[in-house]
């Protein structure tokens, strides 16, 4: 939701139209990060450059099943100083490269990673290394993958190589340096005609042998002052830089969550794009600006190297804050430094070799995509606020009367009493029970918002519970419950570092009392799902609109080292406590604004209090992208704009961008006017009602979707550069893409005035209008072709080659469409063929990982005069695979879902683009169907035009069996 406007805040600033940048720290406002460019800049400009850090070749050893490399590390600056190095292979060819110091004076957060990961990594042992005078090699997976990594020990370097090319260097450019624990040197008298500033701050003025490297100065070692606040910094210097190349990649994607292109531009470098790296420090930047490197909600330290000879990735899996510079020196390579406070250096490399490959790799370390309830890919309506619960019923009401879809009611801060979460504001929702059950009526559901800061009030049971259990978030003694400012004034934080808070958390959703001591949620129903916001954590009057560094996390870790992490274990426990309020449970619905790596295991994200503008809602699309490849598919930005009044045809482009983004919400800002879409003027209005009613019977696309992101990590909406890996004009693409595996193409609409779009065809393939059947044609090399775009179309192509599935009758919420027939469309491709998949499930109890689903496979295939069309059962056709952790061997098409739904019919079917008009259809074994034929371009023709069009009426098929469909040219 917002941020700053907090009323305190408001009192004492004037207000302000636009980011206030000065809230929050660029790089040379940051001591570390300044440690770390300026270490860069020396390099840079030292020709002779070399890094200190060395492995010691007789510490090497191996462990005896092969997986893992261990060695000493020192550098040559301080000898004395111990690192261990840490290299081992997992099963899928992911290394991960882990190093820490040894035996130091502290200890470094390494805790990162085991929040992140979903399980700790299965190893390899198929793995062979090889210890020369140099360096050490080792050849991953079988011979033929050609898949090498090698660590060298003058500097140390590891490297990647795949087919004898360069994939991945870590340090290549010798920028790795890890502070490691030192103790205070008493600070010497201020230096003759010093003023007293300069002397704090200049320890000591003799030579630095080592400043070569580290720089002369002890720039911010010890504490570190910005605007009114002082970090304490007990640990002393701890940061830890390191240089990540691809020297065979001209794009890296990935980083999110910044409010830039897909493919990443320049932070350093000849004409860098931007001045300031990229930053990861979870933060509610308020009307955040709509092309800039600085820091969001949320942080995925993910980034994947491209070509159209491989892509690579690597996760960083580091919690603190962390500025990321990229380079390009030229089309083919991209270099980037990371800069992180502290940490320990634990370096995932995902070998690929396609986005595909990748996307597995990385979801396979921190988990894909939670399947969410069929019913949270419904409309989502939203505003801060509906005050009241005859407000909900009102709203409610219009949506019907002007036939609607809608799926959620959603409830921000102001229906709890004094933002007391939990606790409902009895003036305005006397009746939250009942209410709740009104919307429930026909399926849907509710949504309220639980933030993280609770009210410092004895009366309020929440935080006397958690103040009591004493699991909340301490000052820098350690001791001090800490104590800060937002939405409900005066508020305390819990420590959900603290496995003390996880029971007691949980406890609070139930909806029956469960202890007569204490407080659960009995003012509500299983209906009712939970929006996390605010859990950065957002604090009105704490340093950059956050927690001090120095306040301490549960096993004694300073807030800097957890930073990232705190909206994501925020989210986790949340999801498991609405997951776990039923016996059975259900599939929860929890949207956070802050994330981490491994969020998405645990629900939905948005992009945060966007403006009502066209840049935002141009970057949106781009945004949910980049998290899309991150394993973030549940995403999407605010329709509408969360501030400001869009215009009704801002608006009505909004609303195709949120009907082609995985998670769809509007919602608006307390000073926006109303904005449902049933108080537009005609033409908006209808346009509306139409782009919802396109969505909802879409909802089995997307429902598939979602499916495969959840099996095997393949993003729901797919840029240009995962569906084309070898198209090198397609890799900077983002503002046009593809719904999962459907084949359907996107390019929404985010500028004024238009009335045709370019939408680029990557291939010599046939794609059709989606609402016209026109037949386009691509070329080999690829071509930009002109589509029709005014406000009531967006712009929508289906690939050629792809089966649609599709459910085509107007409902008012998506549970009422469960047993709705279905309509297929065959989009055949210059061939002649075509494929397809659906699948399907209740829709919201975990009954599918027990084998109660159906999942279908639709092809097409050309055979001189005879046009087949198929429906398969792709589990039974897929032996051995495991879908949601069910062994398809096992699978049983008697399940009981599939025999809830056994008389859903496919009440049409549409071919489009025969070559001439049938003699006949029939079912496979039975009589002439009921058909009729419009004339038009055929698939494999060269010409453009209305394609030809074959629609089957009631073939008498069912969606859940097999069965066979003979088109006789
Ligand atoms: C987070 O989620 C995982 C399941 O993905 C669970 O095992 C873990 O205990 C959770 N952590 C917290 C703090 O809730
Ligand atoms: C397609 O259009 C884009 C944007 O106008 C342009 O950059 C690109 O070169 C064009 N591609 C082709 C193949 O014409």
């Amino acid at each position: 939701m917002r941020a700053l406007s907090s009323l305190l805040v408001l009192a004492a600033l004037p207000a302000v139209l636009a980011v206030k940048r000065e809230d929050f720290k660029t790089c040379s406002q940051a001591a570390f990060c300044r440690r770390g460019r300026a270490l860069a800049e020396r390099a840079g400009q030292n020709p002779d450059w070399k890094s200190p850090y060395s492995v010691d070749p007789a510490s090497i050893s191996i462990a005896s099943d092969q997986s893992t490399l261990t060695a000493s590390v020192a550098s040559s600056l301080y000898p004395e100083i111990k690192f261990g190095l840490d290299v081992r292979v997992h099963k899928d060819g992911v290394v991960r490269v882990r190093m820490d110091e040894v035996d130091g004076k502290g200890r470094r957060y390494n805790e990162a990673a085991s929040w992140a990961l979903l399980a700790e990594p299965e190893t390899s042992k198929d793995i062979h290394w090889t210890v020369g005078k140099k360096d050490v090699k080792a050849t991953i997976g079988p011979k033929k993958d050609k898949l090498e990594i090698f660590v060298s020990f003058d500097p140390l370097v590891v490297k990647l190589y795949r087919d004898g090319r360069e994939e991945v260097a870590l340090n290549g450019l010798g920028l790795l340096h890890m502070e490691h624990f030192r103790t205070k040197e008493e600070p010497q008298p201020a230096v003759e005609g010093g003023t007293e500033a300069e002397g704090a701050q200049t320890v000591m003025k003799v030579p630095n042998p080592r400043a070569w490297f580290e720089g002369e100065e002890e720039d911010g070692y010890w504490e570190e002052t910005w605007k009114s606040w002082t970090d304490s910094k007990p640990k002393g210097p701890q940061s830890l830089s390191l240089d990540i190349s691809f020297p065979n990649h001209g794009h890296v994607y990935g980083i999110p969550q910044h409010a830039t292109r897909l493919s990443l531009p320049t932070t350093s470098g000849q004409d860098a794009f931007y001045d300031d790296p990229y930053r990861l420090w979870n933060s509610d930047v308020f009307e955040y600006l709509s092309d800039s490197t600085m820091s969001l909600y949320g942080s995925i330290p993910v980034m994947y190297g491209h070509s159209k000879e491989s892509t690579v990735g690597i996760f960083n899996a580091i919690a603190s804050d962390t500025f990321i510079d990229v380079a390009h020196p030229d089309d083919h390579s991209s270099y980037t430094h990371w800069i992180s406070e502290s940490g320990i250096l634990d370096i995932f490399i995902l070998p690929g070799p396609k986005p595909a490959d990748v996307f597995k790799q990385y979801t396979g370390l921190t988990g894909t995509q939670a399947m969410p309830a069929h019913w949270a890919l419904g409309y989502h309506q939203c505003r801060w606020n509906y005050v009241s619960s005859s407000d909900i019923r009102a709203v409610q009401q219009r949506f019907d009367e002007d036939d609607f879809p809608v799926d959620v009611f959603w409830l921000d801060i102001e229906y709890a009493e004094e933002h007391k979460y939990f606790i409902w504001d009895h003036k305005t929702f006397p009746d939250p029970v009942e209410m709740t059950n009104d919307v429930a009526a026909i399926g849907r559901k509710m949504v309220a918002i639980i933030d993280p800061h609770f009210k410092r009030v004895e009366s309020y049971p929440v935080y006397k519970e958690a103040r009591d259990l004493g699991i909340i978030t301490k000052v820098k003694d350690g001791q001090t419950d800490y104590e800060g400012w937002c939405w409900s004034g005066s508020s305390a934080w819990v420590d959900f570092f603290n496995p003390a808070s996880w029971g007691w958390w949980k406890g609070l959703f139930k909806t029956v009392q469960t202890s007569s001591d204490k407080f659960s949620w009995t003012e509500s129903t299983n209906d009712v799902h939970i929006w996390n916001d605010m859990n950065e954590p957002a604090i009105f009057n704490g340093p950059e609109i956050s927690m001090p560094r120095d306040n301490i996390h549960h096993g004694g870790w300073e807030h800097r080292d957890i930073h990232n992490l705190h909206g994501m274990l925020y989210h986790n426990i949340t999801a498991q406590a609405v997951r776990d309020r039923t016996d059975p449970p259900m599939r929860p619905f929890v949207l956070t604004r802050s994330f981490y790596a491994g969020s998405q295991r645990f629900g939905a994200m948005w992009t945060g209090d966007n403006l009502g503008t066209w840049e935002h809602m141009t970057v949106g699309v781009k945004m949910v992208l980049s998290l899309n490849i991150a394993g973030f598919s549940f995403s999407g930005s605010d329709v509408g704009g969360f501030f400001g009044n869009p215009e009704p045809e801002m608006l009505v482009r909004w609303y195709y961008v949120g009907v082609f983004s995985p998670f769809f919400r509007a919602h608006a800002h307390i000073d926006t006017k109303r904005r449902e879409p049933y108080l537009l003027a005609e033409p908006y209005k209808s346009i509306v009602r139409d782009a919802l009613r396109l969505r909802y019977s879409m909802l089995p696309i997307w429902y598939t979707a979602f499916r495969e992101s959840s099996v095997n990590g393949m993003p729901v909406l797919r840029p240009h550069f995962v569906v084309f890996p070898e198209d090198e004009a397609g890799f900077a693409i983002d503002d046009q893409f593809f719904v999962g595996g459907s084949g359907l193409l996107v390019k929404p609409v985010t500028e004024k005035g238009v009335t045709e779009a370019n939408v680029y065809l990557a291939e010599e393939q046939v794609y059709y209008d989606y609402f016209s059947a026109h037949a386009y044609r691509g070329a080999v090399k690829g071509k930009n072709i002109t589509v029709p775009a005014t406000l009531d179309k967006v712009p929508l192509l289906i690939r050629g080659g792809s089966v649609l599935a599709t459910r085509e009758r107007p409902r008012r919420s998506s549970p009422l469409m469960k047993y709705d027939p279905f309509t297929l469309t065959v989009a055949l491709s210059t061939a002649g063929a075509a494929r397809g998949e659906l699948y399907l499930d209740d829709g919201i109890s975990y009954s599918h990982e027990a084998g109660a689903f159906v999942w279908r496979e639709f092809v097409a295939a050309t055979n001189s005069k005879t046009v087949r069309i198929e429906s398969r059962d792709l589990a039974r056709e897929k032996p051995g695979e495991a879908v949601d952790g069910v062994a398809l061997a096992t699978y049983d098409e008697g399940n009981a879902f599939a025999r809830d739904i056994q008389a859903v019919r496919v009440e049409k079917l549409v071919v489009l683009g025969l070559a001439a008009k049938p003699s006949s259809v029939n079912l496979a074994g039975g009589k002439e169907l009921d058909w009729e034929y419009t004339a038009g371009v055929a698939a494999g023709a060269s010409k453009e035009g209305v394609a030809s069009r074959l629609v089957v009426k009631n073939p008498g098929a069912t969606v859940a069996a097999d069965w066979e469909i003979i088109v006789q040219l």
